[in-house]
């Protein structure tokens, strides 16, 4: 089956796909939208996605967007507010999408999508902890109700298991240096913020390594993120269950940010498409044009991979 772009995205003029949405253009083609659709942005963050998907589907279509993040969720009410009509906004973990279309009464959609990761919004706010370029409290939950926080990782995790999450998650190879530099320190006082664990780990990587390349602080942010949010598990988890949502015919579109996400995906999706139960739409994920990446440089490592449903 090849992927051809539904005459609903043609439509959609440049200025509305929204600038930091990445791969839009790509996203409404393989979800092939169109008019009265019902449709689940799993990760509504700052709406643009929605707003492209809020268009198309018209005034007779439904949106559900969901987030785990309350500020996604007002700023995207506010930019959502046209559409008002045809469109429910819940605050959730996309792995409680089953109660949360239940809870709305949605039965199967024709659309679903996923654009994992971190929001800019998330990013840039340093009281988020996010990031290793602002100073800021250790935090990194998307959901501020979550029990687990990037202080509780760096503080309270065993050497072992730190150094498995910045393994695993980050795939730092310095990993086992940095748990066990981050150990000590914490021996000696508590780590709050972002810029004393940034300190930790520069120190902890060989001076050429921490030269080359993107920031060295980068995996290990990624890692301790990873294990803060449980990414991984909520996304193997919500898979079978978006599946299990859509219509036959329907559609489900997943944009991942790195190779660990992107793995379970496509072995899903394979799995999937083995049973017989879905048709792979992208053999290989399709990558955003080199206009796109120069315009936005976050989408440089973006993969979108889709499939429909066929029984
Ligand atoms: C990359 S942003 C989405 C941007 C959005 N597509 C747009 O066009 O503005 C990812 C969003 O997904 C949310 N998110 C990530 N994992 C989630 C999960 N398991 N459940 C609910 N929301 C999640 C984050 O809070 C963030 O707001």
């Amino acid at each position: 089956m090849t992927l051809r772009p539904a005459g609903g995205i043609d439509d959609v003029p440049e200025e509305r796909l929204g600038h930091i949405s990445v791969m839009s253009r790509e996203v409404g083609a393989a979800l092939k939208l169109g008019k009265g659709m019902t449709v689940v942005d799993c990760t509504l963050g700052l709406g643009g996605h929605s707003l492209m998907m809020a268009e198309i589907i018209g005034v007779g279509g439904r949106l559900v967007g969901i987030d785990q993040d309350d500020r996604a969720i007002v700023l995207a009410k506010e930019r959502l507010k046209g559409f008002s009509g045809r469109l429910d906004i819940v605050k959730s973990n996309f792995r409680n999408m089953n109660e949360v279309l239940d809870g709305l009464g949605v039965q199967a959609v024709d659309a679903v999508l996923f654009d994992l990761g971190v929001s800019s919004i998330q990013l840039d706010d340093p009281a988020r902890g996010f990031s290793f370029r602002r100073d800021g409290p250790l935090d990194m939950r998307m959901d501020a109700g979550a029990q687990v926080s990037a202080f509780d990782v760096v503080n309270t995790f065993p050497e072992e298991e730190l150094a498995r999450v910045l393994w695993q998650y980050g795939e730092e190879r310095f990993s086992r240096r940095i748990a066990r530099n981050i150990v000590k320190a914490r021996a000696a006082s508590v780590i709050n913020t972002t810029a004393e664990l940034t300190a930790i780990i520069l120190r902890s990587l060989p001076y050429k390594h921490s030269r080359e390349g993107a920031h060295p602080a980068t995996r290990s942010f990624q890692g301790i993120r990873i294990a803060v949010n449980q990414e991984l598990e909520s996304l193997e988890s919500v898979l079978g269950v978006a599946f299990t949502r859509l219509k036959p015919a329907g559609r489900m579109c997943v944009i991942s940010f790195h190779s660990l996400e992107d793995r379970i995906v496509k072995e899903r999706f394979r799995s999937l498409s083995l049973a017989g139960s879905a048709a792979v739409l992208t053999k290989k994920p399709l990558r955003p044009s080199p206009e796109e990446e120069s315009a936005n440089p976050r989408s440089r490592s973006a993969r979108l991979r889709a499939l429909e449903r066929i029984l």
